[in-house]
């Protein structure tokens, strides 16, 4: 097979470039021009964690929609996006299987279609909610949404290979290829998860063929986990009789799955891999600060809860003393999300302290304080959103940022400027010991930080990005 990488969205506009333009113009395309995209259209209204490889966030607005259009839908990617030619494509199935075999789109397409709905959350979602910050894209609400997936059911394909007796876990393989030294994106999930009726291997998103970005031409489909597991690309799968020991699993990708004390590191093998998502609300009416005159207030977000059906929505506008129940409507099976909303009628003009809290079938419900782990995963804490019910203007609530800037070194550019840009260097907000740590993992995926700059790039990198004042 053939992969060519798509020309990186600095590369590919020519967009920006006549002189002549009138400033105004400029700053108004600004906002838009950074999410040019390498995988298709220009896509408005997202937040570009990172131009390249491509990470964008939903903005929340774009919650109202009960299944997420494809061009809102948040983007994660690890490497580089490849370009699968479909006549070369095959998907091969190897490994604890007595007929090894290949297969091509349309004899995937001969076979049962099966198309659900499901939430799809990036593991790290909510990752920059944590107080002790974590390193990892910045993600606030939206690296989430709603799909609608059509493909084939993962076990009717493994069965026509034949499933030999000591297999316990299958491992997705996709055709994106590794940058620099950092380890390929590479995922197992237990058989059971695997042979699951609603696990599938997706060639549609929303009705339509399944965008580049989201992993043309097929996509695991893991409802109700993290997104960590949902595979794009898919070109290999091989069936395990022993545990998969590749950085994805046994490194990435882990929680600690109790409390442990903020900042602090967890030696992974002590860690276990995410799977289930944890049931969360998200209130989208309203952004935390927002200012609105008094009379009656329309409160709306989603909820959801992995893969025990959601059974309500409850509502404070009193800091939590009080709830009331919200209207829900479910919008597609149990791992869809569910749309909320509440009449609100504030007594007097004051400041607001908002919250939501989901509760699921099985009794579980959402904690109020996050419960903080070293990759900053799995957020699901009540989210409070301040409204001001004033006909006043806003007091700027926003705290700057860490005033103590320097110069970067000369090194700085020619060593941490070659894989990436600096949008997911700067999104950060680290101590110096997180920092050191970024850059050792950095040397070990491939930069060339010569010893005697380390201290001085460590101590650039601390004081510019260095940890938020509190709140
Ligand atoms: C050999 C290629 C390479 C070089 C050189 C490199 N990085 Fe990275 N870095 C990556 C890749 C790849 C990612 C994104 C991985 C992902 O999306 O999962 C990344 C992500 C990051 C992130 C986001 C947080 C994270 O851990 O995912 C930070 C911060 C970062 N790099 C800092 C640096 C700094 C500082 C330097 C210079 C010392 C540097 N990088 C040099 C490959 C590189």
């Amino acid at each position: 097979m053939t992969l060519k990488l798509l020309k990186a969205p600095s590369q590919n506009s020519g967009y920006l470039g006549k002189d002549d333009m009138h400033r105004r113009q400029l700053l108004a395309l600004a906002a838009t021009a950074s999410a040019q995209l390498i995988s298709g259209a220009p896509k408005k209204d997202m937040i570009v964690r990172a131009a390249r490889p491509e990470d964008l966030e939903m903005t929340l607005p774009n919650f109202r929609h009960a299944i997420t259009p494809i061009e809102n839908f948040f983007v994660r990617s690890h490497h580089y996006v490849p370009k699968v030619e479909l006549n070369d494509w095959r998907l091969a199935i190897s490994g604890q299987v007595t007929t090894p075999a290949t297969f091509t789109m349309a004899d995937l397409k001969k076979m049962p279609r099966v198309e659900l709905v499901s939430v799809l959350e990036c593991a790290g979602n909510g990752r920059a909610l944590y107080e002790a910050t974590v390193p990892g894209l910045q993600w606030e609400y939206g690296a989430v949404g709603n799909g609608r997936w059509a493909g084939v059911r993962l076990a009717d394909v493994l069965r026509r290979c034949g499933i030999k007796q000591p297999a316990i876990e299958v491992l997705f393989d996709g055709a994106d290829v590794p940058i620099g030294k950092m380890p390929e994106f590479k995922r197992t999930v237990p058989l059971n998860k695997a042979l699951h009726p609603d696990t599938i291997l997706a060639y549609e998103m929303n009705g339509e063929e399944l965008p580049v970005a989201h992993g043309f031409p097929l996509r695991l489909i893991a409802p109700g986990w993290a997104g960590d597991s949902w595979v794009k690309w898919v070109t290999k799968i091989e069936v395990l009789d022993k545990e998969f020991d590749g950085f994805f699993m046994k490194t990435a990708y882990r929680h600690p799955g109790k409390n442990v004390s903020p900042g602090s590191a967890v030696d992974p093998a002590k860690m276990s891999p995410l799977t289930s998502l944890r049931i969360k609300s998200v209130i989208a009416s309203h952004q935390d600060g927002a200012v609105v005159p008094l009379g009656p207030i329309k409160l709306w977000g989603v909820a959801w809860s992995g893969e025990s059906p959601l059974s309500a929505v409850e509502v404070s506008t009193d800091n939590g003393r009080s709830w009331r129940p919200a209207a829900v409507r479910a919008s597609g099976g149990k791992y869809g999300w569910s749309q909320w909303s509440y009449e609100w009628k504030p007594g007097q003009e004051a400041y607001y302290q908002v919250m939501a809290r989901a509760r699921s079938a099985g009794g579980d419900s959402q904690p109020f304080v996050p419960e903080w782990n070293p990759s900053g995963y799995a957020h699901n804490a009540v989210p409070t959103v301040g409204i001001d019910v004033a006909n006043t203007p806003p007091a700027s609530g926003l705290k700057p940022a860490n005033p103590a800037l320097t110069e970067p070194p000369a090194e700085f550019k020619s060593t941490c400027m070659v894989c990436h840009g600096s949008d997911v260097i700067e999104q950060q907000r680290l101590t110096r010991g997180q920092w050191e740590r970024e850059v050792d993992k950095m040397v070990r995926w491939g930069a060339d930080v010569k010893p005697e700059f380390r201290s001085q790039l460590v101590d650039f990198l601390s004081n510019r990005w260095g940890i938020r004042p509190r709140k």
